[in-house]
């Protein structure tokens, strides 16, 4: 099961990802984490590791080469280790080592950051995420959690394409909300069936009725709601890795909703 994390730029999607993942390591699970999101760099702190691997991108020769590179199948075997994203599959186990970082059941694994100035549009990370999402093979005590980023534009690219739930961070503006309709019909309009907000950052019940009055409007269905919490917020300001303590029962239960009985663990 692949789940993306998408939202407003803000909203939380890196918060909500790295909770959903260190939930699902609670259960059992090994979690995937990809970030696909190329302009945040915080990540890989929320989760707790001190470094990122090395982005993708850098298997496929950089921006310039991943057109190039992507529909090539198959090469040489000496070459195979470059080339592991020209596969018809890939799993975790075949993404080169420096590609993935991997502690107590939670790998990270990251598309592409824009790091040069001058290395303009974002256009061949999204193939290159659509590519990576689709052939990724789970084995069935793995998920995959995509910190995805902002706004639509990924739908355009078909990142989504190998998706089978979208979460919609939903924090409590008009903008939120307005795009998370949006999100909700572009998923939908590509065959995803399961698709939920997350309210986050909300700071009273008052409000999370709020936000559940507006979202029915636009019929999209709400998971669950995390409080605004104020050691989310100092870790983020510190660099400190998150502690889901806080919010354990909150993310416990929008588990439970995202989660289809066909994938639970007994
Ligand atoms: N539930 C929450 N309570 C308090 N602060 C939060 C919460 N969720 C996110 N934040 C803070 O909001 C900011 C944006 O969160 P982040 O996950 O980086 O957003 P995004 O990935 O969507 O850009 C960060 O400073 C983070 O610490
Ligand atoms: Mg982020």
């Amino acid at each position: 099961m692949k789940i993306s994390v998408c939202g407003k730029g803000g909203s939380g999607k890196s918060v909500i990802t790295t909770l959903l993942a260190k939930g699902l390591q609670d259960r059992g699970y090994e979690v995937v984490v990809i970030d696909s999101d190329e302009s945040n760099s915080g990540l890989h702190r929320m989760l707790g590791f001190e470094d990122s691997p090395v982005p993708l991108l850098d298997l496929v020769g950089g921006k310039k080469e991943v057109k190039n590179v992507l529909p090539k199948t198959p090469l040489p075997l000496a070459e195979q280790e470059t080339s592991v994203i020209s596969r018809s599959q890939i799993s975790l186990s075949d993404i080169p080592r420096k590609h993935v970082i991997s502690n107590n059941g939670i790998s990270l694994v990251s598309v592409g950051k824009i790091l040069q100035a001058l290395e303009g549009c974002a256009c061949p990370m999204g193939v290159l995420g659509r590519e990576f999402l689709k052939k990724l093979q789970l084995t069935d005590n793995q998920l995959a959690v995509v910190d995805m980023e902002a706004g639509v534009e990924h739908f355009g690219r078909g990142v989504e394409s190998g998706i089978d739930t979208v979460v919609v961070v939903v924090d409590p503006s008009f903008e939120s909300i307005q795009l998370a309709g949006k999100i909700n019909a572009m998923a939908s309009e590509i065959g995803i069936k399961s698709i939920f907000a997350v309210l986050n950052k909300v700071p009273s019940d008052e409000i999370t009725v709020k936000l559940k009055e507006e979202l029915s409007k636009q019929n999209v269905a709400v998971a669950g709601t995390i409080p605004h919490d104020s050691g989310i917020l100092e870790a983020g300001l510190e660099g400190r890795p998150l502690q889901s303590s806080e919010t354990l029962v909150e993310t416990d239960l929008i588990i439970d909703v995202l989660l289809p009985r066909s994938v639970r663990l007994t």
